[in-house]
């Protein structure tokens, strides 16, 4: 994701807004003063078509000057990573967070939370990385955007929605990201989860066997965004569910492609969140409890 919006904000901006990648191997790495060689990899668009464009490893200059920091790392990462690079980053600067589940804010340090807006970026554009140095434009999507935490100006807002919009349309500011964070919970709380488990595509969640599932999983979920006070419909939710795996129903959920590559998955932020918010209100969370343990089974074999 970090590489997608990266590539079209530069095609976007050229030399006019310097942009600047830090990949997560470089994580918790010293960052050098000096300026670093350009990373070559291709790009694959939504046509098909292939180019092969460069980026530039972030220096610490340019988090000391960054206006924007667009923060496209997994869940379970964004604390990690800005204890990381917290003291290098512009005091003004605004951290927009691109990942899926919730409750990544009560993770961030309070001196941050004290000096940044944060902000939530949620997108469905699809994009895969076939190796480090390829990504691919799977499929195009919208993206919403919204503020967390902080302040910002309307003007800032204004700038910022546009400069996204301009480079990956559609962009949308919302007021109260939050819902719509909760709208995405409800998705990843079912196809993630199942696809992985199962090891099939999206679209396969549709078939009868896992309507019994899907709407246990969502009427759990209704009832803590209730106690959240987030007023969701189960029938409403699993019509969005059925309609996301049926667009997106040749691809391969991102925790099924971190369960096949061995990686860590965000089930924690997605049916884990909902099952601590369970505990915090006193509402039982059976379906999403048994699937974040079944996950973090598969993820410790
Ligand atoms: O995590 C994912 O893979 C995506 O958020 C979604 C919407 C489930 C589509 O694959």
């Amino acid at each position: 994701m970090g590489l997608l919006w990266h590539h079209h904000l530069q095609a976007l901006t050229g030399n006019i807004v310097k942009i600047t990648l830090l990949p997560s191997q470089n994580f918790g790495q010293k960052l050098s003063p000096h300026k670093q060689p350009k990373i070559n990899y291709n790009y694959t668009h939504l046509n098909g078509l292939s180019e092969q464009c460069s980026y530039q490893i972030a220096q610490s200059k340019h988090l000391n000057n960054a206006d924007v920091i667009i923060l496209c790392v997994k869940s379970y990462q964004v604390k990690q990573v800005l204890v990381s690079i917290a003291a290098k980053l512009n005091k003004s600067a605004m951290i927009i967070l691109a990942h899926n589940g919730m409750g990544t804010l009560t993770d961030i340090d309070n001196s941050v939370l004290k000096q940044h807006a944060i902000l939530a970026l949620l997108t469905t554009h699809g994009c895969a990385r076939s190796v480090p140095t390829h990504i691919i434009h799977t499929g195009s999507g919208n993206s919403d955007l919204g503020l967390l935490s902080g302040e910002l100006s309307v003007s800032t807002i204004k700038n910022i929605t546009q400069l996204l919009q301009q480079a990956l349309p559609n962009v949308q500011w919302h007021k109260n990201i939050i819902e719509k964070q909760w709208l995405k919970l409800a998705v990843n709380c079912v196809i993630n989860p199942l696809t992985a488990l199962y090891n099939i595509n999206n679209g396969d969640i549709n078939s009868a066997q896992f309507v019994e599932i899907k709407t246990m999983l969502l009427n759990e979920l209704v009832l803590v965004a209730k106690a959240e006070q987030y007023n969701f419909n189960t029938t409403e939710l699993l019509t969005l569910v059925n309609q996301v795996a049926t667009t997106t129903a040749k691809n391969c959920s991102s925790m099924r492609a971190d369960i096949l590559a061995r990686r860590t998955t965000e089930i924690d932020y997605i049916n884990g969140y909902i099952h601590r918010l369970g505990l915090k209100h006193d509402i039982a969370t059976q379906k999403n409890t048994q699937l974040w343990q079944q996950i973090k089974q598969l993820e410790a074999n």
